[in-house]
């Protein structure tokens, strides 16, 4: 049993939520923030079936307020983890090339993708410990260009900027936590089972020495090289 904390954005389904489940066998108190409490509210029941503590707290990630009253809120003492996972990709994977792109789906795009995830770092920062950790999930396409990915991939080539922007900048690790493409609803279905990628992040959180995590991408390969 465990007396630490993780919170998760994006925990209302996809990657969020069964990242939210690997750390429920050690009883970790479990924050889960996104905007649907009915899809959180089923996250939960996971969580607490296999033996964890969820606390289910929606929130807009685009609201920076919201998301400081929700840490006041549910963070008791400190925060252990920081998985920042919300993001929207208002089309399929392939499917819209830039010159097509809408521009109200660009503003949606980086206002939830890049401003989102920088206010809730920003915010759990005032609730971490000092040796805390912040796992970004990310993609190749934020460094590999693909056809079609419209404002999705520049917006995750500039969380990876922020990544490592707040990897100098404050002594928590942060790293950028790349599974892959993974099939949830932001791929349409397309990619991994999810649930095969969630003890990389456990990995990331718990096991990947702080050095080689901060500042860095970690992966399928690092993760499978490091327990083999
Ligand atoms: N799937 C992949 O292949 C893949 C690969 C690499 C990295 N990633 C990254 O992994 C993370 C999770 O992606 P996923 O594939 O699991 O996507 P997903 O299944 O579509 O989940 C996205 C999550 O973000 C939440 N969300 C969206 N807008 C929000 C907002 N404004 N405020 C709060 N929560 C919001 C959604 O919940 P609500 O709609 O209820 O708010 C949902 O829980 C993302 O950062 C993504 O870029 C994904």
């Amino acid at each position: 049993m465990t007396d630490r904390t993780i919170l998760l954005t994006g925990a209302s389904g996809g990657i969020g939520s069964v990242v939210a489940e690997a750390f429920a066998g050690d009883g970790w108190r479990t924050v889960l923030c996104a905007r649907s409490r009915e899809a959180l509210e089923s996250t939960a029941q996971t969580v607490s079936a296999a033996g964890g503590t969820p606390v289910v707290r929606p929130l807009d990630v685009r609201d920076e307020d919201e998301v400081f009253n929700a840490l006041l809120e549910t963070i008791p003492e400190s925060l252990d983890v920081l998985v920042p996972a919300a993001a929207v990709m208002p089309h399929a994977p392939g499917e819209r090339p830039l010159q097509e792109e809408h521009y109200e789906d660009v503003r949606a795009v980086l206002d939830t993708n890049v401003y989102g995830l920088f206010a809730v770092i920003r915010e759990a920062l005032q609730f971490m410990r000092p040796d805390g950790r912040v796992l970004v999930p990310s993609g190749s396409v934020a460094r590999d260009p693909k056809p079609g990915m419209g404002a999705y991939a520049p917006s995750k080539a500039a969380v990876e900027a922020l990544a490592r922007g707040f990897a100098l900048d404050i002594d928590q690790s942060v790293g950028i936590v790349d599974p892959g493409f993974v099939a949830t609803n932001l791929t349409h279905g397309k990619g991994r089972d999810p649930a095969s990628v969630a003890e990389l992040f456990r990995w990331a959180a718990l096991e990947c020495p702080a050095g080689d995590l901060d500042g860095n991408i970690v992966g399928l390969r690092e993760w499978k090289q490091a327990t083999r």
